[in-house]
């Protein structure tokens, strides 16, 4: 049985390997894609998620546009992580077509207000708090709810205490959290604590375009920025791509493990975006979280080959080369990358 997910996001250069796996995964079906202020402004999102889409042969796959600005804060991209274009200063000929019959939190108000659809979010969370706002019973209905987002124990990369997605728009992580546990829904946090240790090495990167030459053409000419970006930021020879594993624990559980806990957002002060996670039971609140520590890159990484290059991950020669090109990796843990 095919599972129903919406994908909400900010592509953004993650994003678009994250959406890549989705849409190679027989098991997902993805009703839409809904677009975000985040990395890329809206609008730059959703030109760049109809470029993904174009080279997934997948146009028909709706996509709409959401929130513009942050709920209070001010917007902040991360351009300079993710290029001028947002997609690593690729500069992919643009994709017509896709007028708006309608916005992002209408689409997911209509799919989510049927059951039996999930969310995926990859980027700030503004669409889902605006989603709230305007039909918290369609919040309540969404089947499960995963987010690349935050961090438990793992320095931040937007401040020493906050991720990117949560810090760029913290009221609204503040009010999905909140809601959730008011709703007795959990959300399960993909943070940095398991994402910084998904490196696309070069050695890797090589290997995908050994292996299937279009595609991993694609992924290389839309991640050699991020790869330059994490060489200037951090000395890391290689990108951190976060957003996919979202998609694949969405798929497998299994690929990770961590534990149940109350966790809150900070909107405000020195810390503000700062995932404070309640793993002692302080608050003596009933969890609204699985928060995600561990991760098994090996398996990611051969799920991710296997799906988007459609090769059989049981292929001989797959997982050895895996473990030989670098999976694994130890990242740098002395800057972010977001
Ligand atoms: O902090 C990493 C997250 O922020 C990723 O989702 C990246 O795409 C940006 O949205
Ligand atoms: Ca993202």
């Amino acid at each position: 049985m095919k599972r129903k997910v919406i994908i909400d996001c900010d592509p953004g250069i993650d994003d678009s390997l994250a959406l890549m796996l989705a849409l190679s995964m027989d098991e997902l079906e993805v009703l839409g894609i809904t677009i975000v202020c985040g990395n890329s402004p809206v609008e730059m999102g959703f030109e760049n998620a109809k470029k993904v889409l174009k080279q997934m042969n997948r146009l028909d796959i709706p996509v709409f546009q959401g929130a513009d600005q942050p709920l209070k804060r001010d917007y902040v991209n991360a351009l300079d992580t993710h290029g001028a274009d947002g997609l690593g200063e690729s500069f992919l000929e643009a994709v017509p077509g896709y007028e708006q019959k309608k916005n992002a939190v209408e689409f997911l108000e209509e799919a989510l207000i049927q059951g039996g659809c999930s969310v995926i979010a990859l980027g700030p969370m503004t669409n889902l708090a605006r989603l709230i706002r305007v039909n918290p019973h369609a919040f309540e209905l969404t089947e499960e709810i995963v987010s690349m987002g935050g961090n438990y124990k793992s320095h931040g990369n937007c401040s020493p205490v906050a991720e990117y997605n949560y810090w760029a728009d913290p009221d609204a992580a503040a009010l999905v959290y909140e809601t959730a546990w008011e709703m007795q829904k959990k959300i399960h946090m993909v943070g940095l604590d398991v994402t910084r240790q998904i490196v696309l090495t070069p050695d890797l990167l090589e290997y995908m375009k050994r292996l299937q030459p279009q595609t991993g053409s694609f992924v290389q000419a839309i991640t050699k920025f991020y790869f330059d970006f994490h060489w200037k930021q951090e000395h890391l020879i290689g990108c951190v791509i976060n957003d996919p594993l979202a998609v694949a624990y969405f798929a497998d559980r299994s690929l990770c493990s961590g534990f149940e806990a109350y966790t809150a957002i900070e909107t405000g002060g020195i810390s503000i975006g700062q995932t404070v996670v309640d793993a002692m039971h302080f608050y003596q609140k009933e969890p609204n979280s699985v928060i995600l520590t561990e991760v098994d890159a090996l398996r990611f990484f051969t799920a991710f080959f296997g799906k988007v290059l459609g090769i059989n991950p049981e292929k001989p020669d797959l997982l050895p080369a895996l473990v030989r090109y670098g999976t694994n990796l130890p990242c740098s843990r002395e800057q972010g990358e977001k």
